[in-house]
């Protein structure tokens, strides 16, 4: 269904060519249009929260300590850089392998999608443009399938 207020041309999601469409992914643009390090932490703060509250995310929730802020940080200093931010995460926690640092959890198609819909939820609650919102998506499935270590 399509939202003719997100896509005022309203015939169909071709409409959004025909936008002014902001380019995204070069330099700190991803960054700067999700708020800066500030969007950042709060969509990160907003994914916590549905990870910690949607029956779907049990599991996921589960492999977690009882404390998420340390989880918090690591993915909002995490998701900072990968934005084009200040590349903080090395600095402070050491080299990252994304796939190394999940090897030790069972991340399967159900954990992927799970997670991914926390993260389309925690998007969808921020004042982002609906393009920033299907940008950070599609960028995102690639590192959620590097996570999955089985079927
Ligand atoms: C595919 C589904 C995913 C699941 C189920 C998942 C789950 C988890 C869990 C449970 C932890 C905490 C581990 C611990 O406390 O020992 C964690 C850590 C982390 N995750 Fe994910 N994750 C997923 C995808 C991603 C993606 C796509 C990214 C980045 C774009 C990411 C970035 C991180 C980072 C940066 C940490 C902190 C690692 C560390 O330094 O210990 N995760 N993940």
């Amino acid at each position: 269904m399509v939202d003719n207020n997100e896509f005022p041309e309203g015939d169909d999601l071709s409409g959004v060519k025909k936008r002014n469409v902001p380019v995204f992914g070069q330099g700190n643009s991803t960054l700067v249009a999700a708020g800066g390090e500030a969007g950042v932490q709060q969509l990160v703060t907003d994914f916590y929260h549905y990870i910690d509250s949607l029956p779907e995310a049990a599991t996921i929730r589960a492999m977690h300590s009882d404390d998420l802020s340390e989880s918090r940080q690591k993915l909002a200093t995490f998701l900072i850089g990968w934005m084009g931010g200040e590349d903080r995460y090395v600095e402070r926690y050491g080299r990252m392998n994304l796939a190394g640092a999940h090897r030790h959890m069972a991340i399967g198609q159900d954990e992927k999608q799970a997670w991914l819909m926390c993260m389309q939820k925690a998007l969808d609650a921020q004042p982002y443009d609906e393009l920033l919102k299907r940008f950070i998506m599609v960028q995102l499935s690639f590192p959620a399938e590097m996570c999955r270590n089985r079927n």
